[in-house]
């Protein structure tokens, strides 16, 4: 599928998030924990949930889903074998802990490298292992099995990943005795998946310097839990807002999820207003937009998945932008795309800034240099992945003339109906 644009329209109007990503599949994944009925609502209709979906009635779950309610229920786990499923993202690896809990064992599928790098999940595996799984690496799946049951452990992750402390959090829950992750990611999509946790019945607390102590618990029950707004959409509104001059109401938008991407765009010149019913996004008055040297990282940090809506942004801003992607070793392939359409962008593998960075001297494209302000010219394009696409989109309303977009396919799995959304901001934008 595609989607033609034709750019030059301000978008203005009101638009509403819809449920994170990133915490509605682990959430689903988390659902599988208890016998019991779940509801989870604010849920997203995009593709990784469905994918997501898939994976779970493959393990036993009864699903009923509509407006936006998601109800689950998985009295018995039927089949703990998703090896055949799911390859199309990375939330089976998160089942893991889940089904070890529930039956002892699991095999889900070894998902290859995408185009943001070769995303290992050998810290997923490490955790588990030292809380007593064995894990079998075969040429396409783990496999795994606790016949003992997981047991707590002290587990310091070597990076604070989300998914890995997504992993054990689903893995210590259950088990027997004390577990404490040092180094944990503590994203807002990390602390909602706890809450849901909590009301469940699981024993959580959060500590200082980034540890978390979970206290395992017999059995968990069902829960009723609503999934926080997508902060990835928000901002890629609030790019739209200020790259097209228009003004944008993004409903649910949360100030507290958004702390660190504010202060960006109001250095780049956009400005907001935070509203009862979420928060404005639009140009401030007068004058170009500004560059800005910003260094991706983990949260609190400026979120790896915001780089790519605010490169479009800064190729329109009058000087030399710089950006460190400290999060991915390969993030930055859409430059090209945007050079295409007149961008100035140079990637390099040096690092632009002072966080220490695992990449550093290891010849990763991790940098970019950014000149503006450039003219965009209308384009045609392939998605490589699901938040460069967004970039494509918004390169693509600011450009002159007509662009097309291929494999919009990749979009779907992160943005709800997002033509049908842009449409009614006052884009033109077709899917064909
Ligand atoms: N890493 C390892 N080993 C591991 C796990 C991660 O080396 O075992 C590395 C990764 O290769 C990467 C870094 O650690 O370089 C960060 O990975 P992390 O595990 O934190 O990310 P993730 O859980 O795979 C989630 C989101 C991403 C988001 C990142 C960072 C989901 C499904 N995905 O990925 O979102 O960028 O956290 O916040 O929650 C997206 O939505 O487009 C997206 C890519």
């Amino acid at each position: 599928m595609k989607f033609v644009i034709q750019g030059g329209k301000k978008l203005e109007g009101e638009v509403t998030l819809a449920g994170a990503k990133n915490a509605a599949t682990k959430m689903l994944v988390a659902s599988i924990l208890t016998p019991e009925p779940c509801v989870l609502e604010n849920f997203p209709e995009i593709g990784d949930a469905q994918i997501t979906q898939e994976l779970c009635r493959s393990v036993g779950s009864v699903i009923h889903n509509g407006n936006g309610t998601m109800n689950i229920h998985t009295p018995e786990i039927t089949n703990s074998k998703v090896v055949s499923l799911s390859r199309r993202n990375r939330i089976p690896i998160l089942a893991l802990g889940p089904l070890l809990a529930r039956v002892g064992e699991a095999e889900v599928p070894i998902l290859g490298g995408d185009r943001i790098g070769p995303r290992p999940v050998d810290i997923h595996l490490e955790a588990l292992q030292s809380m007593g799984a064995k894990i079998e690496v075969m040429p396409d799946r783990y496999v795994a099995s606790a016949p003992q049951g997981l047991r707590g452990a002290t587990i310091e992750l070597r990076y604070p990943s989300v998914g890995a402390t997504e992993n054990t959090l689903l893995a210590a829950v259950l088990a027997r005795g004390r577990t404490t992750i040092r180094n944990a990611a503590t994203e807002p999509e990390v602390i909602d998946l706890i809450k849901m946790l909590q009301k469940m019945g699981a024993i959580i607390e959060l500590g200082a310097n980034r540890a978390i102590y979970i206290e395992g618990v017999k059995a968990l029950r069902g829960v009723t839990h609503r999934i926080m707004p997508d902060r990835n959409e928000a901002v890629s509104f609030a790019c739209l807002a200020v790259a097209t001059g228009g003004k944008i109401l993004v409903k649910d938008a949360r100030q507290e999820d958004l702390i660190t991407f504010l202060n960006t765009l109001r250095r780049v010149g956009g400005e907001y207003e935070v509203a009862p019913e979420g928060i404005i996004f639009f140009k401030k008055n007068g004058g170009p937009l500004r560059p800005v040297d910003i260094e991706t990282d983990t949260h609190p940090g400026f979120m790896t998945d915001w780089q790519q809506p605010l490169v479009v942004l800064l190729t329109q801003a009058d000087g030399v932008s710089h950006i460190h992607e400290t999060v991915y070793e390969d993030r930055f392939g859409y430059a090209k795309d945007l050079n295409f359409m007149g961008a100035d962008i140079t990637v390099e593998a040096k690092c632009l800034g002072g966080l220490t960075c695992r990449f550093r001297d290891k010849g990763f494209s991790h940098s970019a240099i950014i000149h503006g302000p450039k003219e965009l010219h209308g384009a045609e394009l392939v998605v490589r992945d699901l938040r460069s696409g967004i970039a494509h989109i918004i390169a693509a309303l600011i450009a002159t003339g007509q662009s097309t977009i291929d494999g919009v396919e990749e979009i779907d799995r992160g943005y709800e109906r997002i033509d049908r959304r842009l449409a009614q901001l006052g884009a033109d934008i077709t899917r064909i």
